[in-house]
């Protein structure tokens, strides 16, 4: 499949590895064409993985996936432009974290809205589904890293068939728990549970960790 990323940090980098690594063509997209981070990714994982700005990352893909700063999430977006995202699957990743204060992070949403549907609102045309933003970057791509594969993956989204085709590529990933937490607002959730993630790596001195829900 053809897949987009925009993003060339640790999350953008590890997620467009991992797709070229399944077989993927990716395009990694950038505020501006000669990004040294996505010319890097460019170069080492030609021909299948290419780069650009947000805008030719987003034509090019069937599939989109959100690793931007979630402060610059929706410029970011907007420069990837409405009609090159229209009709499409966007796996959003970025948490609306406000370090602006020091550590702890803050968040840049109240809890009545979350970036995900902030996202959802200004590209309504765009199937938005939240997902992997609860998680390392290098879990998010191999879950069985963990001593114990038994944890959990969640999602939301409006869009059935969008939150089906997700799914998939979260399987192809590893992951084989994953649950559906129902429309874009659950993006609110996922991301209020960044507050407790930051804490745990506290308590852990580690990333490397996740969550399991039992009932
Ligand atoms: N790090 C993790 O393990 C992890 C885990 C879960 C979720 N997340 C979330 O995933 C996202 C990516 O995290 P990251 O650590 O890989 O990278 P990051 O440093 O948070 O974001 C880097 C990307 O954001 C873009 N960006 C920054 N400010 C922008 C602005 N004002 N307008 C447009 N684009 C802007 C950058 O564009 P340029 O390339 O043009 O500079 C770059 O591509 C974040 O939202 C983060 O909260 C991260």
């Amino acid at each position: 499949m053809k897949i987009g990323v925009f993003g060339t940090g640790i999350v953008g980098q590890t997620l467009a590895a991992r797709l070229v690594q399944l077989g993927h063509e990716v395009c990694m997209g950038a505020r501006n064409s000669d990004n040294e981070k996505a010319a890097g990714f460019a170069k080492t994982h030609a021909p299948k993985g290419t780069s650009g700005t947000f805008g030719d990352a987003a034509s090019f893909g069937e599939l989109l996936i959100n690793c931007t700063n979630g402060a610059g999430a929706l410029e970011a977006l907007k420069a990837a432009g409405d009609a090159n995202m229209a009709g499409k699957v966007l796996i959003d990743i970025s948490n609306p974290l406000d370090f602006s204060k020091g550590m702890p992070p803050s968040l840049l949403t109240p809890s009545t809205d979350s970036l995900g549907e902030q996202i959802q609102r200004t590209f309504p045309k765009t199937q938005v589904v939240k997902s992997l933003n609860t998680v390392t970057a290098k879990l998010m791509v191999e879950p069985a890293s963990l001593a114990s594969a038994n944890h959990d993956m969640f999602m939301a989204g409006n869009d059935a068939g969008a939150k089906g085709k997700v799914k998939e590529l979260l399987q192809s990933f590893g992951w084989r728990h994953i649950i559906d937490v129902g429309d874009i607002t659950g993006a609110r959730g996922l991301e209020m549970y960044l507050p407790l993630w930051v804490r745990l790596y506290g308590t852990f001195q580690t990333a490397m960790f996740n969550v399991k829900v039992t009932r």
